[in-house]
């Protein structure tokens, strides 16, 4: 056993869950028991629990289980703390100063966050703020900046991929043109990969807006070429052109307004412009539920694991990324309030171009 003086450890989970984020908590926990005596102490439900003090006790016994288990089994939120910190609860304190207080009511020495980009933005004002803090990247959507790995991306990709590619047979069946919606709200990663991955005819991403007369033409030049039907991967935050040059506010509001999603529109105006008869899927939270992969159930126990090395180092305000094959610790403020968008010139976007995909530009 090596020296720490790190002892007990509070580990949260907060924002949309991601298959890998129980492996990671096994993973900490572990290493953290085995190799310096730490204690760990799960908060529920994320920063909003933090707030309200619901925590647990995470045991030795609880641990085998979460390496194949999806989701989070201490639960999460998208409680923001510090949006709220004039607000006062029936504690009598604001969120911020809640969260202070459990955190020294609990004898926490430390604190692991495990979060997508606003998570980890609130893991660095929480450390601004005096606790010892250390976040790892969680998001299906891989839109953390700085880091080439994030907790559940390949197996949301696997997921969109074995969908898309089972549907192939019943567009065949029906000579239809099936659209199917991915997550991804601002970054693409999760089309851009499982269009390729399932041979998808049209790919449209947040970051590539597109024509719809352009992605009816690459359909229509499938069927006159032979091919009976046509797949299209549409992620849930693609724009067209008219939308892109709208400002962020004007967006939102066309977007609140629309009574289907992206995708059904797709679809629809398709069928209008080609004649071919067309299905949208959208996949969905199945895109985040289940067992992880393999590879984030490796992934994830080490980024645990490293966790624990950390803690035990003092190596405190640092989020662990993945940079050229290896863990490094980064200002967690570095990743703060940005998003890792697809590059318009990405080797991925110019490869599926050169085989022949359409986004749609
Ligand atoms: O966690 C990221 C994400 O899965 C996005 O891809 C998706 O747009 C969003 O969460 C859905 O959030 P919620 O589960 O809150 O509906």
């Amino acid at each position: 056993m090596k020296d720490s003086k790190v002892k007990t450890v509070g580990i949260l989970t907060s924002g949309g869950d991601a298959p890998g984020l129980n492996p990671a908590i096994r993973g900490l926990c572990e290493a953290g028991m085995n190799n310096y005596g730490m204690k760990f102490v799960g908060i529920l439900n994320g920063y909003k629990g933090f707030e309200a003090g619901q925590c647990i006790s995470i045991e030795k016994e609880d641990l085998p289980e979460l390496l194949t288990a999806g989701g989070t089994f201490l639960g999460s939120t998208r409680e923001k703390p510090f949006k709220n910190k004039d607000k006062i609860s029936e504690t009598g304190l604001n969120a911020v100063d809640s969260i202070k207080k459990f955190y020294k009511k609990w004898k926490l020495d430390a604190l692991v966050v495990l979060g997508g980009n606003g998570s980890n933005t609130t893991a660095g004002l929480l450390s601004q703020e005096g606790l010892n803090v250390i976040g790892l990247p969680k998001t299906i959507d891989n839109d953390i900046v700085h880091t080439n790995y994030s907790f559940g991306f390949q197996t949301a990709v696997n997921i969109a991929t074995e969908s898309i590619s089972m549907i192939h047979t019943t567009a065949a069946s029906h000579s239809r043109v099936m659209i199917v919606e991915v997550m991804g709200h601002k970054a693409g990663w999760i089309g851009l990969h499982s269009g390729i991955a399932s041979g998808a005819d049209v790919i449209l991403l947040p970051e590539i807006p597109y024509d719809i007369n352009k992605v009816a033409k690459k359909i229509s030049d499938n069927k006159k070429a032979g091919k009976k039907y046509s797949i299209v991967v549409v992620s849930e935050g693609a724009m067209d052109k008219e939308e892109a040059a709208l400002d962020k506010k004007t967006f939102k509001k066309v977007r609140a307004a629309m009574t289907c999603s992206v995708g059904a529109r797709v679809a629809k105006q398709i069928e209008e412009i080609t004649g071919l008869e067309s299905r949208c899927t959208v996949l969905g939270h199945l895109q985040r539920a289940g067992s992880p992969l393999p590879y984030d159930r490796c992934m994830a126990t080490l980024f645990g694991a490293t966790a624990a090395d950390y803690l035990a180092r003092e190596e405190f305000g640092k989020i662990l990324v993945w940079q050229n094959d290896q863990i490094v610790g980064i200002p967690l403020l570095d990743v703060a309030s940005q998003v890792k968008n697809v590059p318009t010139d990405d080797p991925l976007v110019k490869t599926a171009k050169s085989v022949g995909v359409s986004f749609g530009d």
